[in-house]
């Protein structure tokens, strides 16, 4: 045998988003050479007994953030790319943000320069809170720097967009060739419910989820997908937490509206209950929309066995329980409303998943890497190069243990965040080594990568993401006005 390549990945069993076969896996230049059997390599890494699956695409996960006041998340590149690692993910998107009042480039260009730390490959998402003619000016530029996809929040101030504010979004992405994803929540009824709660003496995170039912998600939901068909632009809905959201868009889709839905683990493994633990507990579980019941997890696992949800992202959110920024930002007696949103999972995404999805039967080993590798990669126009396991694809690829049972702890998600919202949780599957454009960069929990190694993935145009061509009276409003 001669070395024929760079690496070998030897002895396991690849499983793809269609198939799972024994093969061996030949990487030369960081990319996939061959996929075979009886492969030579200068190095090899031994897979017997493992699974070798798609390094995970997480295409939402808050990673250093910038505020309005010049700092940002507590979760640096550096740190959130350990933790991707640590946790078999290899590409992640996270949020360039722009602030009501200013332009997006000074901020984007200060969130590419944070991101030049980064180990993993990295795109973005641009935030729009303020869709002036002068900022939509600017969005062109934007995405065809590679920013491909527009993010619309619908609820939280500062950061919602009113419905012709929404629309004006969906326009620009429409005429520029981009995807909008969008945080679905009524902002009005929130803001009613929590005032209607707080009058009240309910002010404990539990609160949190009575401020914002499922009903208020749905609303949104079927609000900016009709909002979007009218402009026949393409979106994804952000985090479902409830059937009641995946059904609306499964009727969009019957319709043929090109609609997709994510969601997270947080939705498979925790509950409102989880908001009500003694003291100020409750906030490590806080996160929108919130966690419900064990009936609406059993919604959100049906609505992926249709493919109404075809992404599990982490929604990682970059604040710790301590930290200067953090859930005690305003207080260890804060009302939930000033407690800030979101829970951190860069890590235990795959594991949860993998542990509720596949170990109890309810998923495919196929599903799961379509759900956390190929169909991210597809929806952000990072396919083929990443999520798949091909010749030509970049080498990123994750050694797993199907069967290794794991006690998650704080430690074990190796981020900056002082907690994990799943300390002591039991789960089945672990990645046993990250493998990162041909190079080892972890094993047994151990990262090696430099910072500044991750790549920068510059998205162009893609078919996916093309407006269908249906308009009502074949009048389109996109290009006759912003
Ligand atoms: O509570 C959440 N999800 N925080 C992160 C920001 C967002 O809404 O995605
Ligand atoms: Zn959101
Ligand atoms: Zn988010």
């Amino acid at each position: 045998m001669t070395d024929d390549f760079d690496l070998v990945i030897r002895g396991g069993t690849v499983v793809t988003a269609a198939e799972q076969f024994r093969a061996d896996v030949g990487i030369s230049g960081g990319r996939i050479a061959a996929v075979g059997a009886s492969l030579a390599g200068a190095r090899v890494l031994d897979a017997g007994g493992l699974l070798v699956l798609p390094g995970g695409v997480d295409t939402h996960c808050h990673i250093e953030q910038l505020q309005a006041d010049g700092g940002a998340d507590e979760e640096t590149w550096e740190t959130g790319s350990r933790s991707a690692l640590a946790g078999g993910t290899t590409s992640v998107v996270s949020f360039s943000t722009q602030f009501k009042g200013r332009a997006i480039g000074p901020s984007l260009a200060e969130y590419r320069r944070r991101a030049g730390q980064a180990m993993v490959d990295y795109a973005f998402h641009q935030i729009v809170t303020d869709p002036t003619d002068a900022v939509l000016n600017e969005l062109p530029g934007i995405i065809a720097s590679g920013v491909r996809s527009l993010k619309a929040f619908l609820t939280y101030d500062p950061l919602r967009l009113d419905d012709r504010q929404y629309l004006r979004v969906l326009a620009a992405a429409r005429r520029h060739g981009a995807l909008v994803t969008v945080h679905c929540e009524n902002y009005d009824a929130i803001g009613w419910m929590t005032e209607a709660l707080l009058a009240a003496g309910l002010t404990a995170p539990q609160y949190h989820a009575w401020s914002r039912p499922p009903v208020l998600e749905r609303e949104a939901t079927h609000r900016a997908i009709a909002l979007a068909e009218l402009v026949d632009q393409p979106i994804q809905v952000f985090h479902v937490s409830c059937p009641e959201a995946a059904d609306e868009i499964a009727r969009a889709r019957l319709r043929g509206v090109r609609v997709w839905g994510e969601t997270c683990p947080q939705y498979f493994v925790l509950s409102a209950a989880d908001m009500d633990r003694p003291g100020f507990e409750g906030a490590k579980f806080m996160c929108s929309p919130a966690p419900r019941d064990a009936a609406a997890t059993a919604g959100l696992w049906e609505a992926i066995r249709l493919g109404t949800l075809d992404v599990v992202s982490s929604d990682h959110s970059g604040w710790s329980y301590d930290g200067p920024r953090g859930k005690r930002v305003n207080g260890a007696d804060a009302s939930f409303r000033d407690i800030p949103n979101g829970v951190p999972g860069l890590a235990s995404r795959l594991p949860i998943l993998w542990s509720e999805g596949v170990a109890t039967g309810r998923i495919g080993l196929s599903d799961f890497v379509r759900l956390t590798a190929t169909q991210p990669a597809r929806l952000f126009g990072l396919h083929p190069r990443k999520g798949s396991v091909m010749p030509g694809a970049d080498a990123d690829l994750v050694l797993w243990d199907p069967a290794r049972r794991t006690t998650l702890t704080n430690a074990l998600m190796q981020h900056v965040i002082d907690y994990t919202p799943y300390e002591g949780l039991a789960v089945t599957g672990w990645p046993v080594a990250t493998v990162r454009r041909g190079e080892v960069v972890m094993q047994d929990g151990r990262v090696t990568a430099q910072p500044g190694s991750g790549q920068y993935l510059p998205v162009g145009p893609y078919d996916m993401i093309a407006p269908r061509g249906v308009l009502a009276h074949g009048f389109d409003p996109a290009a006759a006005c912003s």
